[in-house]
């Protein structure tokens, strides 16, 4: 069955989507590297890995679809965080964003009787919820334990200020 334009347009705007989220997990994995959040830095790197390999999955259903493809302008990546909370909040963000276009595009395709389309987006939104359920778990955790995991390395530093003020 040929593929509707309108479905061709919009699995392109997800695998567009789906690469620029990619790149912003790689970049918060980064960030946090560089904080005690060390452990959720390979957590984030894995789940920029997943989205690459949904964008390359997207990438060959489309070219198996239409046979020629052409893939530019991608969103550039964020990469100034103030905090591991505001990754965690971005990451949210941005997976509530996939999860939406995700769904727009499974409604497209039940719309214009694709099936196979169907299937393969059904697929997607249901890894998609997890992977949001897992990373608002982890949002949720940082959010209540901030003031010890985040707050301590500044509040020595201000302790260490005082006493050198204090001498
Ligand atoms: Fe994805």
């Amino acid at each position: 069955m040929k593929i509707d334009i309108k479905l061709e347009k919009a699995i392109y705007n997800l695998i567009h989507l789906e690469w620029a989220i990619s790149q912003s997990l790689i970049d918060k994995a980064t960030y946090l590297e560089n904080t005690p959040f060390k452990d959720y830095a390979k957590w984030m790197k894995k789940r920029g890995e997943k989205e690459h390999a949904h964008a390359l999955y997207l990438f060959e259903y489309l070219k198996k679809r239409v046979g020629k493809l052409e893939l530019n302008n991608l969103k550039k990546a964020e990469n100034l965080y103030p905090s591991p909370f505001q990754v965690f909040q971005s990451a949210l963000k941005d997976k509530h964003e996939v999860i939406s276009s995700t769904i727009d595009l499974y409604a497209l395709a039940v719309e214009l009787k694709d099936t196979e389309s169907e299937q393969v987006f059904h697929a997607f939104i249901n890894e998609h919820i997890s992977e949001e359920k897992h990373i608002f778990d982890i949002h949720q955790k940082i959010k209540l334990t901030k003031n010890t995991l985040i707050l301590t390395p500044y509040l020595k530093i201000e302790k260490r200020n005082m006493t050198e003020v204090r001498e």
